[in-house]
């Protein structure tokens, strides 16, 4: 991750959280709490949490019960945006690779898109896999290929043409485990042979083709050590308008499909 100061950590995640989270991450994580099975008095872990939309959303579920449900991050700018949304919860700085908790502790361990983004992807689902109780469930979320959502290829060959292949590099980072026999290799490596993996349907909602680029623009690309011109931004939208005419209705709002592939280990698998 690019040196940020804790207020550029913190600005950052709060464009995350206003422009990416409702457009691409909250709905999953509904999605996500059904199909794990939580409820109310579960014992949850939400790894690589960002600025905590499945735990805050499990919360929400678990209203007054007594759930355990902790959210774990190595970004303390994501943090500091979950802890003044959701102060009740319990927020940690820490590495999926190296989780501090004992085996056993959580009765269901979810990571919402973060898994391509991890260093040490083996270790990472070794180390979910070693916290999940008896009977508990593991599950972790990452999108589907590039080439099944069109808005994401787009935009990817309107940055490449306009900043570059390393812009471009930034916003395949997110896709780069599309590829359901790459993940199958890699759940086996990590010794979870009997995990299942299923591709789920999503779509992706902005309100206009402006806020998608800015949500990378100023919610991931600065994390990636990338900032661009307020003109090579103007052409993007310009571009990506073009491009995603298809995807935008009369409001000027575009949607798109996002499926994702959803790795569920259960305890012993
Ligand atoms: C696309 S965000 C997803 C955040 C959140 N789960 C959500 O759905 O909004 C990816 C997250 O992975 C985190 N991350 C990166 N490397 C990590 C690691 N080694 N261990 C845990 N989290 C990590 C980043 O800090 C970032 O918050």
């Amino acid at each position: 991750m690019q040196q940020l100061n804790a207020t550029d950590l913190k600005n950052t995640a709060s464009q995350y959280e206003k422009l990416m989270v409702p457009a691409l991450f909250a709905p999953f994580s509904e999605q996500i709490l059904d199909i794990a099975g939580f409820m109310p008095g579960h014992r949850l872990l939400d790894v690589a949490c960002g600025t905590g939309i499945v735990a805050r959303s499990a919360a929400r579920r678990a209203g007054r019960a007594r759930s355990t449900i902790i959210g774990l991050d190595p970004n303390p700018g994501m943090l500091a945006v979950a802890g003044d949304r959701a102060p009740e919860l319990d927020w940690h700085e820490g590495e999926a690779e190296k989780l501090p908790f004992g085996d056993g502790e959580f009765d269901i361990v979810v990571s919402q898109f973060g898994l391509m983004f991890f260093e040490d992807r083996q270790a990472a689902l070794r180390e979910m896999q070693r916290v999940v109780a008896p009977g508990g469930r593991l599950l972790a979320a990452v999108f589907d290929d590039l080439s099944n959502i069109p808005g994401y290829r787009a935009m990817t060959d309107i940055l490449g043409d306009v900043a570059g292949p390393d812009v471009a590099g930034a916003l395949q980072v997110p896709f780069s485990l599309g590829d359901v026999d790459e993940l199958h290799a890699l759940c086996s490596e990590a010794g979870l042979s009997g995990a299942q993996i299923t591709t789920h349907p999503g779509t992706a909602r902005f309100p206009d083709t402006r806020t998608m680029v800015l949500a990378d623009v100023q919610g991931w690309f600065p994390l990636a050590g990338i900032s661009l011109s307020d003109g090579q931004i103007d052409e993007i939208v310009r571009r990506l308008d073009g491009a995603l005419a298809d995807h935008r209705a009369d409001d000027g709002s575009v949607s798109f499909p996002l499926p994702a592939h959803l790795v569920i280990a259960k305890d012993g698998d």
